[in-house]
């Protein structure tokens, strides 16, 4: 049989570890980082100081924070020849291979490994790799619009920074607007961690067998696309732009999510754990009200969400399911109203979900975990002699 009598498709029924990072309860949609709730974080917190809790457990004290980042901003300069690497890719790359491709060459121009018996090798791995990535984030979205690659700049947050290095025009102009980096601040808490999410647990059975951080971290950005995950927030925005100019028609992509013959599923709904709403979304649907009028964007699209989050909420189909919309449904929303292109949609689901693979990564390593190595129940040919060529 091959060592066991039943398997669990998708793990719908399987613990892979214990962690004291994130907490979810799906029924009552409860979300909370370090016993911290998701409401009271994304209101109270800024993403560093939940960067900070979630990978060393407390938040941090004025002095820790102004260390955190001040470490993190002496980590911030990327290996020219990265760039070389970088310029191999056509300009239709699509930002997440080249983010994944990006993170994994860092090894060539960092320690490879993490002394995990040693608390500062671990906390420098773990600045250097804060540092580096929303360079990475910002030279991929750079990189598709032809514009020149630069560093950020020391004076500025770490939200702050990474819009300036995305925005900011070829001869250095960039008026920050508090807009953009509030809405992007609490976006990036609210993606933070989620648990032992398919990603998550790429990125732990990845360093379980003592792969370094960076290598394990490119193998979860390459789960993370994937159009059933993070790739959702692109691909919610594709399908309400179809709907658009399909004048707007959302019973005919309704009846195509219900239809069995039919592949297409209602993207940015449904959930493995929350079979109530995502309280990620409740939050993110109220911002998108917020941020699009502060921009003074009216934005169709909006509409026709909120049409289609009414009209699944009544039928049938989506309630006997328990199927309501997640944290992908509107957050492109408000990335789109911040200029952000849609392919880097789930590049800044990254960005924000850094600290979460970082932190498990962190504790999979603390506690020994022992290496992932699942059995399976074996429905293959019984033993037969070999046949040589002739014979075939
Ligand atoms: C994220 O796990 C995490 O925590 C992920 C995440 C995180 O923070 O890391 O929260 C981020 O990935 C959010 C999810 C983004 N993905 C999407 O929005 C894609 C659309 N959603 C689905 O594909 C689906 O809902 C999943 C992948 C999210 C969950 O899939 P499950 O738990 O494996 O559920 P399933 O596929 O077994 O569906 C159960 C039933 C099926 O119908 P029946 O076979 O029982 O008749 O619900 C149906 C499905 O066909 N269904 C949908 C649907 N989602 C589920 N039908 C139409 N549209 C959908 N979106």
């Amino acid at each position: 049989t091959g060592g066991v009598t039943t398997i669990d498709p998708g793990y719908k029924n399987t613990g892979s570890c214990e962690s004291a990072i994130t907490f979810l309860d799906g029924e009552k949609g409860i979300l909370r980082y370090r016993g911290y709730s998701i409401e009271e974080l994304a209101e109270k917190a800024d993403f560093l100081e939940v960067a900070y809790l979630l990978i060393f457990g407390e938040l941090p004290t004025n002095e820790e924070l102004e260390r955190f980042h001040s470490d993190i901003k002496s980590h911030s300069v990327v290996d020219d020849d990265v760039k070389k690497i970088l310029d191999a890719f056509p300009k239709s790359a699509h930002p997440m291979g080249v983010l994944s491709s990006l993170t994994s060459a860092l090894t060539a121009f960092n320690p490879t490994s993490v002394d995990v018996n040693s608390e500062e090798a671990m906390y420098n791995a773990i600045v250097r790799i804060l540092g580096k990535f929303p360079v990475l984030v910002a030279w991929t979205m750079r990189k598709k619009h032809g514009l020149p690659l630069d560093y950020g700049d020391d004076k500025l947050g770490y939200v702050e920074n990474v819009l300036k290095m995305m925005f900011k025009s070829p001869n250095g102009e960039y008026e920050q607007n508090p807009i953009l980096v509030n809405a992007l601040d609490k976006l990036l808490i609210l993606h933070a961690d989620h648990e032992q999410n398919c990603s998550t647990s790429t990125v732990r059975i990845a360093g379980s067998s003592h792969a370094g951080l960076f290598v394990s971290l490119a193998s979860g950005i390459s789960a993370l696309w994937g159009p059933l995950h993070g790739g959702a927030n692109q691909a919610v925005l594709e399908m309400l732009e179809a709907i658009k100019e399909d004048g707007g028609d959302t019973k005919k992509y309704m009846a195509k999510a219900k239809d069995k013959n039919d592949p297409f599923r209602l993207m940015g709904f449904g959930h493995r754990v929350y079979k109530n709403f995502d309280p990620r979304a409740k939050i993110i649907k109220v911002a998108a009200d917020e941020v699009l009028s502060d921009l003074g964007v009216d934005d169709p699209i909006l509409d026709i969400a909120k049409g289609l989050e009414k009209e699944a909420l009544e039928d049938p189909y989506f309630v006997d399911r328990k199927l309501y919309p997640n944290v992908d449904f509107y957050s492109g929303i408000i990335y789109r109203a911040m200029g952000i292109p849609v392919e880097m949609f789930t590049v800044m689901f990254a960005l924000g979900r850094l600290p979460g693979w970082v932190a498990q990564w962190r504790e999979m390593r603390m506690r020994k975990e022992p290496i992932g190595r699942p059995r399976q129940l074996y429905i293959g040919e019984t033993y037969r002699p070999f046949k040589s060529i002739e014979k075939r």
